[in-house]
């Protein structure tokens, strides 16, 4: 087994190790097992933070210099070092290194390898549990940004819809069975809303992870001479997170993050499963736009929902992803703990999915086209006009659980002879409650069920007009 004296010549003279030593390799007495580096490197995956690496110790290091513990040249030498670096890893020719675990002890060695000694004065009043830390919050509060956008852009698909789609009427549903009938620019509307509710998350989130880490060091803070505001305001951080021993364990920024993803996921599902039973033959409300759809290599006439379908599916893997951040933190003593690690794959994996998801039901949104023929042809089957009538009795002085009964019993007849409640006679109308008189045509069937509508919040379409008014100011359309 390779001693420290045999792999490190220089490390009782006290020079800097040579390449293939870790950054923290002056206690070890040996080389790390090759199974060892390929289980625990990081380094394949946190590549991704490379930019917010590189970012944040060039604040820290102008930082240092400060206060004065490093000098303005040691400062800059280090930050050209670092962009040129960056630089590298962005033409594809920098040579990330498993040896090296993580991305920012790859950026470190290839640092000190640039510009020698001074290099090795970056990490002063650091620890990667606050890098890291820093970075992956660098990353996410962008991932936040993309998402609201994206979110914005959807939203944008629902209103977009509204100029067109305002005169049709859908069935409404509970329990998959008609309820009552609704504008379809109401449905586009409801989306909106729960969009909307997940950009106010993804916001309320970006407060909590916008605090800067930086400055806790490993656990416990630093004596080193460091000032955390000025790295904050480089970084446009808001705060500075108040505990070292708090920070350096804390993922909750991560999963707040993860957890409003995957209801944004989950309000996608919503939608796809809802569009999938739309185009099938059976319903015939929605034709999705070819180019979002693929066929069968069997079946020639196939023009399946695919990408619908993988909206539907990839919530699961968001779910999953979720939970794994969950379960990884359950029983985590203070302060960090190398379990951590595993947060960066199920983030980066749920934020490439969601956004890819938003990217796509934003075209499919804005490319689908309701069959309104074929809605209008059936608007009348189904009795969405029963509860209107109900509401109609309860105005002419019945108490609402005898107008329920009285109308349920019209709907009997009338589906005994299969025909809207529009088509029974007044006879019929009188004969289940007395008080019911001509008037009674003036509310039944779906258009003027609609119009009877009042309250805020209704399908009303004075209410729906004035929210699509509303959204469009909102949304800048
Ligand atoms: N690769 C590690 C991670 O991403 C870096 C932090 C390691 N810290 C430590 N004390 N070993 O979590």
């Amino acid at each position: 087994m390779a001693t420290k004296t045999d792999q490190n010549p220089a490390a009782s003279s006290g020079q800097p190790a040579p390449g293939n030593t870790k950054p923290w390799g002056g206690v070890f007495d040996g080389d790390t097992a090759p199974l060892v580096e390929k289980f625990s490197e990081s380094v394949s995956y946190d590549c991704r933070l490379y930019t917010q690496d590189v970012r944040g110790s060039i604040a820290h290091a102008r930082m240092l210099a400060s206060t004065g513990v490093l000098t303005d040249g040691e400062a800059e030498q280090i930050v050209a070092g670092l962009e040129d670096i960056q630089r590298e890893i962005a033409a594809g020719t920098f040579l990330f290194r498993q040896d090296l675990e993580d991305v920012h002890m790859n950026i470190e060695r290839a640092l000190v390898e640039r510009i020698g000694d001074v290099g090795r004065k970056l990490h002063t009043g650091r620890s990667r549990n606050d890098q890291v830390s820093t970075d992956f919050r660098l990353w996410i509060r962008e991932g936040i940004d993309r998402a609201e956008r994206l979110l914005g852009d959807l939203q944008r698909a629902f209103v977009g819809r509204c100029e067109a789609d305002a005169s049709v009427i859908l069935p409404g549903y509970t329990h998959l069975q008609r309820a009552q009938p609704v504008l379809a620019n109401h449905y586009w509307l409801a989306y909106c809303e729960k969009f909307q509710r997940d950009r106010d998350r993804l916001a309320d989130c970006r407060r909590r992870v916008n605090q800067l880490p930086l400055g806790t060091a490993a656990l416990a803070g630093t004596t080193m001479d460091i000032d955390r505001q000025h790295v904050a305001d480089a970084l446009e951080f808001e705060g500075l997170v108040a505990n070292s021993l708090d920070s350096s364990s804390d993922r909750d920024f991560a999963i707040e993050y993860a957890f409003a993803l995957t209801l944004v996921a989950e309000h996608l599902s919503t939608l796809a499963e809802e569009w999938i039973l739309w185009s099938t033959v059976e319903f015939n409300f929605i034709k999705l736009p070819q180019a979002y759809c693929t066929g069968s290599s069997i079946m020639p006439q196939k023009i399946n929902p695919d990408v619908m379908e993988l909206i539907r599916g990839k919530t699961a893997r968001v779910v999953g992803n979720l939970q794994s951040l969950l379960v990884l933190i359950k029983g985590l003593p203070l302060a960090y703990n190398r379990d951590l690690q595993e947060d960066k794959q199920r983030v980066f994996d749920s934020a490439d999915t969601v956004e890819a998801c938003l990217q796509l039901a934003s075209e499919v949104v804005a490319g689908a086209e309701l069959q309104v023929e074929n809605i209008n042809a059936r608007l009348e089957r189904g009795y969405l006009d029963a509860t209107t009538l109900m509401e109609h009795l309860i105005k002419l002085g019945v108490p609402q659980r005898t107008a329920h009964e009285i109308i349920g019993n019209l709907v009997a007849t009338a589906m005994k002879q299969d025909v809207p409640l529009a088509e029974l006679t007044l006879e019929e109308f009188q004969a289940a409650h007395a008080s019911l008189d001509e008037s009674v045509y003036q509310v039944l069937g779906v258009k003027q069920a609609i119009a009877a509508f009042k309250s805020v919040g209704s399908t009303a379409p004075e209410r729906v007009a004035e929210q699509v008014t509303l959204w469009r100011k909102r949304l800048k359309t």
